[in-house]
């Protein structure tokens, strides 16, 4: 089908705007003009709690633009305003110099203003995250407790920055913002076991988490299908246990990709999935995992419930010796980070039950069934992580089974009865899990790997079926907690699980399906029309686009010359002095 001829034909139908960097066409297709209000070209993404900003612009002069701070040395700042040369002044246009406009149409600084003057070296999750945002003609100031509040306003302030159509690099010459997150843990999670992501595709996620003010990665490292986390420890694990010598996290990868994390105000959780999820670990040491029998006879996978040799063997006392040297390793090398996710998911008791050795065990430890064994092997991790001062996040199935928890434990809820048939919804989970006093992070709605095609379409409205489903999610939903309870439902986290993602895919994948949430859990509840945010986040898209995300598209249309793969006309890259 021809777009081109589509334009044409609905020239008289249809509203067309053209920026020289973005163009939107409203419609899915001829017959389904899109409902919403079109965006400006420099609406942010997510949406500020305050914005108000008056209609005329001032330009920037690329050779005399200056952007400094009160904190002098500090590496969070400097790595960020030295990143953000490129962003503020994206390569591939030719920037004019707005020399012959009046200089009072001129900004010509902006002032990064942290309260407490620190330096901080890593991000806490109820850290203050908020900033303000002030621009009166030649100046701009941003205001922020700490430096984390501030990476978000300069965030915000290079999404304000557009282009004209005539080249100008503009913005708003009164802005006024005043912004804070919705909630504190605001996360992605990538899974790097089923397929591996080379280290450059992670960073770009994380390019793509900071424009979209995520700040946690859950990485997700390891799983049956392959262990590529590089142990010092246990050299073995990589060995035997990765794709290939070359699919793997060295210490130095690892510490590569939190430093990118860190310096964009992102905290890394790792997790290490015990004791399912661990046929990959097994491979290193097999004598670890648990034999399925079926009566008298053992290794037998049950197809379709569940693989054979997957599960540790919580009877094993070198299994336990195993997680501590290797959990202290981990906690050494997170050095910053005071969480780590212990999976504790999907177990699968039939086969620990079969096993002649566990049952035997069971007897002599007066337990009778899984559940106990579960609670047996989970309570001596969580003690493990005590001892090495780490506090745990986990994967809800462990509490569901009445594990007794660490009061400071994150649970992590994924079901929902879309996802398992006879599970409640996930806001009973969240309401409970909240109620009984553990911090909650919701995941369940926002497994991203699950793909759905189609138009969400009545009398109404026509638009962008997941889209609009993530969209309207309310984390607080049907959420019968108290005051103190809402406090605990600290965020949620939308999860690419790896199955059919690798380095080709996963960028294209996640996002801008991933800004979907990104708005969810920044924006106030009332940022809740889908008909309008489609059409600011078909920009931001383009936004992703310039800075070398290849986001997926949004509404039909292009993105100027940025589209991926295409030729570019204007490369001469403008010269500018940076000052800070
Ligand atoms: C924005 O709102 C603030 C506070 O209400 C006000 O002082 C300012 O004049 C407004 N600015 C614009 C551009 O509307
Ligand atoms: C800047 O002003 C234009 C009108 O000239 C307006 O449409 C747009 O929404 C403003 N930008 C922001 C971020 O408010
Ligand atoms: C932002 O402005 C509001 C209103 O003046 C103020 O209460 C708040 O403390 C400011 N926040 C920061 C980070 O400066
Ligand atoms: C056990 O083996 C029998 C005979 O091969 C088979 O029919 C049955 O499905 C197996 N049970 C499980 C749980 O795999
Ligand atoms: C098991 O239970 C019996 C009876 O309640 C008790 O005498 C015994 O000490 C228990 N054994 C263990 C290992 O806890
Ligand atoms: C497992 O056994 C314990 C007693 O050892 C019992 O309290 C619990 O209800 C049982 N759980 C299940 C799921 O059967
Ligand atoms: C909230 O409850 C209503 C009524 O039972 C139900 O239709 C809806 O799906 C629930 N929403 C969530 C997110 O659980």
């Amino acid at each position: 089908m021809s777009y081109r001829l589509h334009i044409f034909q609905c020239l008289l139908t249809f509203i067309i705007s053209i920026h020289h960097v973005y163009c939107i066409i409203d419609y899915i297709e001829a017959k389904y003009p899109l409902k919403g209000k079109p965006s400006a070209p420099n609406a942010p993404w997510p949406q500020p709690q305050y914005l108000n900003a008056s209609s005329d612009y001032v330009y920037i002069d690329p050779n005399f633009f200056v952007i400094h701070s009160n904190l002098k040395d500090c590496d969070v700042i400097d790595n960020a305003l030295q990143r953000y040369k490129s962003i503020f002044f994206p390569p591939k246009i030719s920037i004019q110099n707005p020399d012959r406009l009046d200089e009072s149409r001129i900004l010509l600084s902006v002032f990064i203003l942290i309260q407490s003057k620190q330096c901080h070296t890593y991000p806490q999750l109820r850290d203050d995250q908020s900033y303000n945002l002030t621009i009166e003609s030649s100046y701009g100031i941003i205001y922020a407790e700490n430096v984390w509040g501030a990476l978000n306003g300069i965030e915000t302030f290079s999404q304000l920055l557009f282009i004209t159509d005539d080249n100008y690099l503009a913005t708003n010459a009164s802005i006024y913002i005043q912004d804070w997150p919705r909630f504190p843990y605001r996360g992605i999670l990538l899974d790097t076991a089923r397929h591996f992501l080379p280290v450059p595709i992670i960073k770009q996620h994380l390019d793509a988490m900071a424009s979209n003010k995520f700040n946690v990665l859950h990485w997700h490292i390891t799983d049956d299908q392959s262990w590529p986390f590089v142990s010092e420890t246990f050299p073995q694990l990589t060995e035997k246990g990765a794709f290939s010598s070359a699919h793997v996290y060295t210490p130095e990868n690892v510490q590569d990709i939190l430093e990118h994390a860190r310096l964009r105000g992102i905290r890394t959780i790792p997790e290490f999935d015990t004791p399912g999820h661990v046929a990959a670990l097994g491979r290193a040491f097999p004598e670890f995992l648990t034999d399925c029998y079926n009566g008298s006879m053992p290794c037998q996978a049950i197809y379709g419930v569940h693989a054979e040799r997957e599960i540790l063997d919580p009877t094993k006392a070198e299994v336990y010796n195993f997680m501590n040297e290797f959990l202290k390793e981990v906690k050494e090398v997170f050095k910053y980070e005071p969480y780590i996710h212990l999976g504790m998911d999907e177990v699968y008791p039939a086969c620990w039950l079969s096993n002649p050795n566990i049952k035997n065990f069971l007897n002599e430890n007066n337990m009778s069934n899984g559940t106990d064994l579960m609670s047996y092997f989970a309570s001596q991790i969580l003690k493990l992580m005590q001892s090495i001062g780490g506090k745990s996040m986990v994967w809800q199935d462990v509490w569901d089974d009445g594990v007794k928890l660490p009061s400071d434990t994150v649970i992590e809820i994924w079901k929902d009865t879309s996802l398992l048939s006879d599970s409640p919804s996930w806001s009973y989970y969240l309401s409970k899990a909240t109620s009984e006093g553990y911090d909650a992070v919701l995941a369940a709605p926002f497994y991203l790997n699950m793909i759905e095609y189609g138009k969400y379409n009545t009398p109404e409205s026509v638009m962008n079926l997941e889209f609009f489903k993530w969209y309207n999610i309310d984390l607080f939903a049907n959420f019968t907690g108290d005051d103190d309870a809402r406090q605990r439902l600290i965020g949620g986290e939308a999860a690419l699980w790896a199955e059919f993602v690798d380095g080709t895919n996963s960028l294209s994948r996640l996002w801008p399906r991933a800004s979907a949430i990104a708005e969810r859990l920044w924006s106030s509840i009332d940022v809740n029309n889908p008909e309008d945010a489609q059409f600011r986040l078909d920009v931001h898209r383009c936004r992703m686009l310039r800075r070398g995300i290849p986001a997926a598209p949004v509404l039909n249309g292009y993105c100027g010359l940025y589209e991926v793969g295409m030729k570019q006309s204007m490369v001469n890259e403008p010269i500018f002095n940076y000052i800070h």
